[in-house]
Protein backbone atom coordinates (compact mmCIF):
# COMPACT_ATOMS: atom_id res chain seq x y z
CA UNK A 1 0.00 0.00 0.00
CA UNK A 2 1.45 3.20 -0.80
CA UNK A 3 -0.20 6.24 0.55
CA UNK A 4 -0.10 9.36 -1.85
CA UNK A 5 0.54 12.71 -0.31
CA UNK A 6 1.03 16.07 -1.87
CA UNK A 7 4.38 18.41 -2.08
CA UNK A 8 2.52 20.79 -0.11
CA UNK A 9 1.83 18.00 2.94
CA UNK A 10 4.37 18.48 5.57
CA UNK A 11 5.34 14.61 5.39
CA UNK A 12 5.86 14.91 2.00
CA UNK A 13 9.74 15.04 2.45
CA UNK A 14 9.83 12.63 5.28
CA UNK A 15 10.41 8.87 4.58
CA UNK A 16 10.08 7.41 7.64
CA UNK A 17 6.84 9.19 7.79
CA UNK A 18 5.20 8.38 4.62
CA UNK A 19 6.64 4.35 5.74
CA UNK A 20 4.78 4.74 8.66
CA UNK A 21 1.13 6.35 6.97
CA UNK A 22 1.59 3.29 4.40
CA UNK A 23 2.28 0.64 7.19
CA UNK A 24 -1.02 1.97 9.18
CA UNK A 25 -3.00 2.40 5.48
CA UNK A 26 -1.79 -1.60 5.26
CA UNK A 27 -3.67 -2.48 8.10
CA UNK A 28 -7.10 -0.94 7.25
CA UNK A 29 -6.60 -2.81 4.15
CA UNK A 30 -6.44 -6.09 6.07
CA UNK A 31 -9.41 -5.59 8.16
CA UNK A 32 -12.48 -7.75 8.20
CA UNK A 33 -15.65 -6.91 9.25
CA UNK A 34 -16.43 -8.81 12.62
CA UNK A 35 -12.91 -9.00 13.97
CA UNK A 36 -11.36 -6.49 16.08
CA UNK A 37 -9.57 -3.61 14.00
CA UNK A 38 -6.31 -4.04 13.86
CA UNK A 39 -3.97 -2.38 16.45
CA UNK A 40 -1.36 0.49 15.20
CA UNK A 41 1.91 0.14 17.07
CA UNK A 42 2.72 4.13 17.26
CA UNK A 43 5.66 5.49 18.42
CA UNK A 44 6.33 7.03 21.53
CA UNK A 45 6.79 11.13 19.10
CA UNK A 46 3.15 9.93 17.87
CA UNK A 47 1.48 9.60 21.39
CA UNK A 48 3.23 12.39 22.14
CA UNK A 49 1.64 14.68 19.93
CA UNK A 50 -1.85 13.69 20.20
CA UNK A 51 -1.07 14.13 23.91
CA UNK A 52 -0.41 17.88 23.39
CA UNK A 53 -3.02 18.41 20.87
CA UNK A 54 -5.96 16.95 22.88
CA UNK A 55 -4.35 18.86 26.12
CA UNK A 56 -4.72 21.87 24.30
CA UNK A 57 -7.89 20.93 22.59
CA UNK A 58 -9.54 19.96 25.69
CA UNK A 59 -8.99 23.65 27.13
CA UNK A 60 -10.52 25.47 24.18
CA UNK A 61 -13.76 23.05 24.22
CA UNK A 62 -14.30 24.28 27.65
CA UNK A 63 -14.78 27.62 26.06
CA UNK A 64 -15.89 26.75 22.68
CA UNK A 65 -17.91 23.33 22.31
CA UNK A 66 -21.86 22.81 22.80
CA UNK A 67 -22.70 21.44 26.43
CA UNK A 68 -23.76 18.37 24.54
CA UNK A 69 -20.47 17.85 23.13
CA UNK A 70 -18.83 17.96 26.30
CA UNK A 71 -21.22 15.60 27.59
CA UNK A 72 -20.45 13.17 25.06
CA UNK A 73 -16.75 13.78 25.82
CA UNK A 74 -16.59 13.11 29.69
CA UNK A 75 -19.03 10.19 28.93
CA UNK A 76 -16.26 8.64 26.48
CA UNK A 77 -13.25 9.42 28.38
CA UNK A 78 -10.64 9.80 26.02
CA UNK A 79 -7.34 8.82 26.85
CA UNK A 80 -4.90 12.53 26.72
CA UNK A 81 -2.07 11.04 27.20
CA UNK A 82 -1.68 8.78 24.50
CA UNK A 83 -3.53 8.12 21.25
CA UNK A 84 -6.16 5.52 21.51
CA UNK A 85 -6.95 2.47 19.15
CA UNK A 86 -9.81 2.90 17.17
CA UNK A 87 -11.00 -0.51 18.81
CA UNK A 88 -10.92 0.73 22.22
CA UNK A 89 -12.50 3.91 20.59
CA UNK A 90 -14.98 1.84 19.43
CA UNK A 91 -15.59 -0.37 23.04
CA UNK A 92 -16.09 2.57 24.58
CA UNK A 93 -18.53 3.89 22.39
CA UNK A 94 -20.63 1.16 21.27
CA UNK A 95 -22.38 0.89 25.13
CA UNK A 96 -23.30 4.80 24.63
CA UNK A 97 -24.98 4.84 21.28
CA UNK A 98 -24.40 1.88 19.51
CA UNK A 99 -21.37 3.25 17.26
CA UNK A 100 -18.67 1.60 15.93
CA UNK A 101 -15.65 2.67 14.12
CA UNK A 102 -14.25 0.94 11.18
CA UNK A 103 -10.45 1.88 9.78
CA UNK A 104 -10.05 2.90 6.30
CA UNK A 105 -7.16 3.25 4.62
CA UNK A 106 -7.60 6.73 2.31
CA UNK A 107 -10.65 8.01 0.81
CA UNK A 108 -13.88 6.30 1.35
CA UNK A 109 -16.56 6.72 -1.27
CA UNK A 110 -19.14 9.00 -0.10
CA UNK A 111 -22.19 6.40 -0.70
CA UNK A 112 -20.18 4.06 1.69
CA UNK A 113 -18.89 6.77 4.09
CA UNK A 114 -22.42 8.04 4.78
CA UNK A 115 -24.43 5.44 4.17
CA UNK A 116 -22.94 3.03 6.77
CA UNK A 117 -23.76 5.84 9.61
CA UNK A 118 -27.15 4.55 9.44
CA UNK A 119 -25.96 0.84 10.84
CA UNK A 120 -23.72 2.68 13.49
CA UNK A 121 -20.78 2.43 11.50
CA UNK A 122 -18.13 5.60 11.29
CA UNK A 123 -14.97 5.13 9.01
CA UNK A 124 -12.04 6.56 10.58
CA UNK A 125 -8.15 6.81 9.68
CA UNK A 126 -5.76 5.67 12.04
CA UNK A 127 -2.62 7.56 11.31
CA UNK A 128 -1.92 11.03 13.07
CA UNK A 129 -0.28 13.87 11.27
CA UNK A 130 3.22 14.88 10.98
CA UNK A 131 5.53 16.05 14.06
CA UNK A 132 6.86 19.14 12.70
CA UNK A 133 2.95 20.54 13.03
CA UNK A 134 1.42 19.33 15.49
CA UNK A 135 -1.59 21.95 15.32
CA UNK A 136 -2.68 21.25 12.03
CA UNK A 137 -3.66 18.72 9.42
CA UNK A 138 -4.54 18.71 5.86
CA UNK A 139 -6.32 15.48 5.54
CA UNK A 140 -8.51 13.85 8.32
CA UNK A 141 -6.27 12.21 10.50
CA UNK A 142 -6.67 10.22 13.79
CA UNK A 143 -7.21 13.38 15.99
CA UNK A 144 -9.48 14.44 13.89
CA UNK A 145 -11.67 11.28 13.81
CA UNK A 146 -11.47 10.53 17.26
CA UNK A 147 -11.62 13.82 19.09
CA UNK A 148 -13.85 15.55 16.48
CA UNK A 149 -16.28 13.15 16.15
CA UNK A 150 -16.06 10.32 18.53
CA UNK A 151 -16.92 13.10 21.36
CA UNK A 152 -19.92 13.87 19.82
CA UNK A 153 -20.84 10.12 18.69
CA UNK A 154 -21.04 9.59 21.99
CA UNK A 155 -24.07 11.82 22.81
CA UNK A 156 -27.55 10.45 21.73
CA UNK A 157 -28.99 13.24 20.26
CA UNK A 158 -25.63 13.71 18.20
CA UNK A 159 -25.36 10.36 17.48
CA UNK A 160 -29.12 10.27 16.01
CA UNK A 161 -28.55 12.93 13.76
CA UNK A 162 -25.42 10.89 11.80
CA UNK A 163 -27.73 7.96 11.61
CA UNK A 164 -30.62 10.60 10.04
CA UNK A 165 -27.60 11.55 7.63
CA UNK A 166 -26.84 7.40 6.71
CA UNK A 167 -30.17 7.00 6.28
CA UNK A 168 -30.57 10.26 3.51
CA UNK A 169 -27.50 9.43 1.94
CA UNK A 170 -28.98 5.75 1.12
CA UNK A 171 -32.43 6.82 0.31
CA UNK A 172 -31.48 9.46 -2.62
CA UNK A 173 -30.02 7.90 -5.80
CA UNK A 174 -28.85 10.80 -7.62
CA UNK A 175 -25.47 12.43 -7.50
CA UNK A 176 -26.25 15.24 -7.34
CA UNK A 177 -28.63 14.29 -4.39
CA UNK A 178 -25.83 12.77 -2.55
CA UNK A 179 -23.50 16.25 -2.85
CA UNK A 180 -26.54 17.75 -1.33
CA UNK A 181 -26.96 15.48 1.27
CA UNK A 182 -23.08 15.49 2.03
CA UNK A 183 -22.87 19.22 1.94
CA UNK A 184 -25.10 19.58 4.50
CA UNK A 185 -23.58 17.29 6.91
CA UNK A 186 -20.29 19.13 5.65
CA UNK A 187 -22.05 22.15 7.28
CA UNK A 188 -23.15 20.79 10.27
CA UNK A 189 -21.63 17.79 11.88
CA UNK A 190 -18.13 18.67 10.11
CA UNK A 191 -18.51 22.45 10.10
CA UNK A 192 -21.79 22.97 12.60
CA UNK A 193 -22.16 25.91 15.16
CA UNK A 194 -25.01 26.29 17.80
CA UNK A 195 -25.88 29.31 20.00
CA UNK A 196 -25.83 28.31 23.51
CA UNK A 197 -26.08 30.38 26.49
CA UNK A 198 -25.50 33.36 24.78
CA UNK A 199 -22.96 32.57 23.03
CA UNK A 200 -22.05 30.72 19.60
CA UNK A 201 -20.31 27.54 20.39
CA UNK A 202 -19.15 24.59 18.08
CA UNK A 203 -20.34 21.20 17.41
CA UNK A 204 -18.76 20.47 14.24
CA UNK A 205 -15.63 17.83 14.37
CA UNK A 206 -14.06 20.04 11.88
CA UNK A 207 -13.44 23.16 13.85
CA UNK A 208 -13.43 21.17 17.69
CA UNK A 209 -10.21 19.04 16.44
CA UNK A 210 -8.66 22.04 14.91
CA UNK A 211 -6.66 24.46 17.11
CA UNK A 212 -6.27 27.11 15.15
CA UNK A 213 -10.24 27.11 13.62
CA UNK A 214 -11.83 26.72 17.39
CA UNK A 215 -10.54 30.40 17.92
CA UNK A 216 -11.43 31.83 14.81
CA UNK A 217 -14.85 30.68 13.87
CA UNK A 218 -16.63 32.80 15.67
CA UNK A 219 -15.24 35.80 13.53
CA UNK A 220 -16.45 34.21 10.33
CA UNK A 221 -19.44 34.73 8.17
CA UNK A 222 -22.56 33.37 10.31
CA UNK A 223 -25.88 32.71 8.64
CA UNK A 224 -28.81 31.20 9.77
CA UNK A 225 -29.41 27.45 9.48
CA UNK A 226 -30.89 26.56 6.14
CA UNK A 227 -30.67 23.48 4.52
CA UNK A 228 -31.21 24.88 0.78
CA UNK A 229 -28.20 27.35 1.21
CA UNK A 230 -25.58 24.44 3.20
CA UNK A 231 -26.86 21.63 0.35
CA UNK A 232 -25.60 24.50 -2.51
CA UNK A 233 -22.67 26.24 -1.01
CA UNK A 234 -19.60 25.94 -1.79
CA UNK A 235 -16.68 25.03 0.34
CA UNK A 236 -12.52 24.32 0.01
CA UNK A 237 -11.69 22.06 2.24
CA UNK A 238 -7.86 23.24 2.02
CA UNK A 239 -8.76 26.47 3.99
CA UNK A 240 -10.68 27.44 7.55
CA UNK A 241 -14.32 27.95 6.76
CA UNK A 242 -15.37 31.14 6.60
CA UNK A 243 -19.40 30.62 5.69
CA UNK A 244 -20.57 28.86 8.82
CA UNK A 245 -24.20 28.38 10.14
CA UNK A 246 -25.86 28.53 13.20
CA UNK A 247 -28.53 26.47 14.81
CA UNK A 248 -30.08 28.65 17.31
CA UNK A 249 -29.98 25.33 19.81
CA UNK A 250 -30.40 21.28 19.65
CA UNK A 251 -33.36 21.48 18.83
CA UNK A 252 -33.40 23.53 16.34
CA UNK A 253 -30.50 21.78 14.68
CA UNK A 254 -33.49 18.93 14.73
CA UNK A 255 -36.17 20.27 13.61
CA UNK A 256 -34.58 21.47 10.91
CA UNK A 257 -31.31 19.00 9.67
CA UNK A 258 -32.63 16.39 11.36
CA UNK A 259 -36.10 16.25 9.67
CA UNK A 260 -34.58 16.63 6.56
CA UNK A 261 -32.18 14.12 6.01
CA UNK A 262 -35.52 11.83 8.02
CA UNK A 263 -37.14 12.45 5.04
CA UNK A 264 -35.38 14.07 1.80
CA UNK A 265 -35.34 12.20 -1.76
CA UNK A 266 -34.19 13.16 -4.68
CA UNK A 267 -37.60 15.14 -5.68
CA UNK A 268 -37.42 17.38 -2.53
CA UNK A 269 -33.93 18.54 -2.97
CA UNK A 270 -34.46 19.34 -6.74
CA UNK A 271 -36.94 21.43 -5.68
CA UNK A 272 -34.35 23.03 -2.85
CA UNK A 273 -31.31 23.31 -5.26
CA UNK A 274 -34.52 25.23 -7.40
CA UNK A 275 -35.39 27.50 -4.40
CA UNK A 276 -31.27 27.99 -3.53
CA UNK A 277 -30.60 29.56 -7.02
FE1 LIG B 1 -14.75 14.52 9.67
Amino acid sequence: MVVELASSHPGFADPVYRARRNDIAALALNYRPGTPIPAAEYTAQEHEIWAVVSRELAVKHDRYATAEYLEGAARLGLPRDRIPQLEEVSRALEPLTGFRYVPAAGLVPLRDFYGVLADGLFHSTQYIRHHSVPFYTPEPDVIHEVIGHANALAHDRYAALYRLAGAAARRVESEEALEFVSKVFWFTLEFGVMRERGELRAYGAGILSSYGEIEEFRGMDIRPLDVAAMGTTHYDITKYQDVLFQADSLQHLEEVVGDFWATCDDDSIAKLVATAV
